[in-house]
């Protein structure tokens, strides 16, 4: 039997992993910044993958009846929805890079909006547009990995948080992210719980008010 040479062999096989790992990139960049059809797609998985997370991190909010409550990075809008279910009379902001995800989570929460009860912005995590102190609880749920390593993202969360008021973090740790092949250092930053410590104090948050975090494998 004729067989090709084997360095050939082993180009196509780089040539192969070279494509996987570009998709893996792909997704990343996609969880960062959903864009186009795929980010429509990408923003539908995470409706349903991040359910769990989200309904936690929404518990930990301790949403009472009208609060102010703004999410960051709210993606396919699908907690903004959760949240606004569950609280009477409260105002919803939510703020998010992506036009895409404005525009389903704009779908995905009509009612809402139209009525001026929930108030979507496309933008940055820095600047945020509003004044010192508008928020009494704020949900940063997988999005701390895309937040910036000088501390202007989380010095945002901190300005716009009323004091006293909450903030709620859902991240998965760096040891279960190393595992995820889309999860690479060109789009997530990765934490251990001593890192979110310092990103929460770095900003002005106080050591002795955090409250315990949940490790979900
Ligand atoms: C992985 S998704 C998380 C969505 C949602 N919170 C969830 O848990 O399903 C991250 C979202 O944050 C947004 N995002 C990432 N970096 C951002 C930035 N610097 N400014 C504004 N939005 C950003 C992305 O557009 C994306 O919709």
């Amino acid at each position: 039997m004729k067989s090709r040479p084997i360095e050939s062999r082993i180009g196509n096989t780089r040539s192969r992993l070279g494509v996987i790992d570009r998709m893996w990139h792909a997704l990343g960049s996609q969880l960062r910044n959903p864009t186009g059809a795929v980010g429509s797609i990408v923003g539908w998985l995470m409706a349903l993958v991040n359910d769990e997370p989200n309904r936690l991190a929404i518990d930990a909010l301790d949403l009472g009846p009208g609060e102010r409550v703004l999410e960051l990075g709210f993606g396919p809008g699908w907690s903004l929805r959760t949240i606004a279910a569950r609280t009477r009379g409260a105002r919803v902001y939510g703020v998010d890079q992506s036009a895409r995800m404005l525009q389903q989570a704009t779908r995905m929460n009509e009612v809402a909006v139209s009525s001026g009860r929930m108030v979507l912005v496309q933008g940055p995590f820095n600047p945020l547009p509003w004044i010192d102190e508008t928020f009494d609880k704020v949900l940063l749920a997988n999005v701390v990995y895309f937040f910036d390593s000088d501390s202007r993202d989380i010095s945002e969360v901190y300005r716009v948080l009323r004091s006293g008021g909450r903030v709620v973090i859902y991240v998965t740790s760096r040891d279960t992210m190393q595992k995820w092949p889309f999860a690479g250092p060109d789009t997530h930053r990765t934490f251990d719980a001593h890192d979110l410590a310092s990103l929460l104090e770095n900003a002005g948050f106080r050591a002795s008010d955090f409250l315990s975090y949940l490790d979900i494998e």
